[in-house]
């Protein structure tokens, strides 16, 4: 019997791992389907919104080559005109459709674009939409290559090496400020058609902090020392074409590792939290604290400031020979 168990273990094994990898699966098109945003609703200002993102954001690739094709850029043009409409008239207005009046203002300001009938038409109807963004430079931006060179970091391994994940933190809360301030820079990352599905959870309250961490199993030995807690999240309704259905897990991802540098570059440590859970466990978590039911869980992440000695885990990287290979034709 034990030689038998012993056999067919791997097996046994193997397919229980399948089947947690298919509930899981089942799960995320049970949330894509509830919460996704393939429906076609341009009256929910969230939905509008993120397609707005899509539409305008072509206008503004095309506003910003230096060689524009003549005539191009219409259809986008259309879409965000539409769109726009629908915002105009239920006057619940979102980020996006104030940004994308500005951009299609832009792209029909062209001189190309200005003289023709549809613009003239559009440019009338959209200048009196009772809505503006008075703040912001949207469209193309003129960027030189100085601008590019203000990223370039005098020692770049220092910064970089120097991140370790923390699991040690100081007693002390962060300045509030300082955490006002990683968001924003994070917030810089790129995102699929700058549609910024982002959602950033906080607390830095330690009964929260404490439930929330019951959940996740990657905490034990220092979840009970945690100064700040985030959580991230992604939108779902900012996901619309059938191929984008893993796209929130890659926008949050990105947002995240922007957030563990831009509180590193602020003297802040930090240790990301998976959230690689059951579909129980996340169901769960979300009848004890306030997470929209639209968000995915992307991952967790402790933060603090490190004391002055601590004891971080070498996690050695492999040699770069292992994950660098020329792209070749076959
Ligand atoms: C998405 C993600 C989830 C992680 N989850 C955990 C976790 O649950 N618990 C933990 O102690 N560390 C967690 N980590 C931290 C990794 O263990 C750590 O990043 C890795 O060992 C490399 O070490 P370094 O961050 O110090 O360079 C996670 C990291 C990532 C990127």
């Amino acid at each position: 019997m034990r030689l038998l168990w012993k056999k067919f273990r791997p097996l046994a094994r193997g397919a229980y791992r399948i089947f947690g990898g298919l509930r899981g699966f089942m799960y995320d098109f049970q949330r894509y389907l509830r919460f996704g945003g393939w429906r076609e609703n341009l009256n929910d200002k969230s939905l509008r919104n993120y397609k707005l993102a899509m539409a305008y954001h072509g206008l503004e690739k095309s506003l910003s080559f230096k060689k524009r094709k003549p005539n191009s850029g219409w259809s986008n043009a259309e879409r965000v005109y539409r769109k726009l409409k629908v915002a105009n008239n239920i006057m619940n207005i979102g980020f996006h459709d104030k940004a994308g009046k500005e951009v299609l203002l832009q792209f029909l300001n062209l001189p190309e674009n200005k003289k023709t009938n549809r613009a003239s038409k559009m440019i009338n109807d959209v200048t009196k939409f009772d809505f503006k963004d008075d703040f912001q430079n949207h469209g193309s931006i003129s960027f030189k290559s100085e601008d590019y060179g203000k990223g370039i970091l005098e020692d770049p391994e220092s910064f970089f090496l120097s991140r370790y994940s923390l699991r040690d933190f100081q007693q002390k809360n962060i300045n509030p400020k300082d955490i006002e301030r990683a968001i924003k820079m994070a917030m810089k990352t790129p995102s699929v058609c700058n549609r910024q599905a982002w959602h950033i959870y906080h607390s830095n309250k330690p009964e929260i902090i404490k439930k929330v961490l019951e959940y996740q199993n990657g905490n034990r030995g220092f979840g009970n020392q945690v100064p700040e807690l985030f959580i991230i999240g992604v939108d779902l309704r900012a996901f619309f074409v059938g191929q984008e259905h893993y796209q929130h897990w890659i926008d949050g991802g990105l947002f995240s590792m922007s957030l563990i540098y831009t509180l590193h570059a602020l003297g802040i440590a930090s240790c990301a939290l998976n959230w690689s859970q059951t579909p129980d466990i996340d169901k769960k978590i979300r009848k004890i604290i306030t997470i929209d039911k639209h968000h995915t869980i992307i991952m967790m992440l402790a933060a603090g400031y490190p004391n002055t000695e601590n004891k971080v885990c070498s996690s050695k990287r492999k040699p770069i020979e292992e994950i660098y290979s020329q792209i070749e034709l076959k």
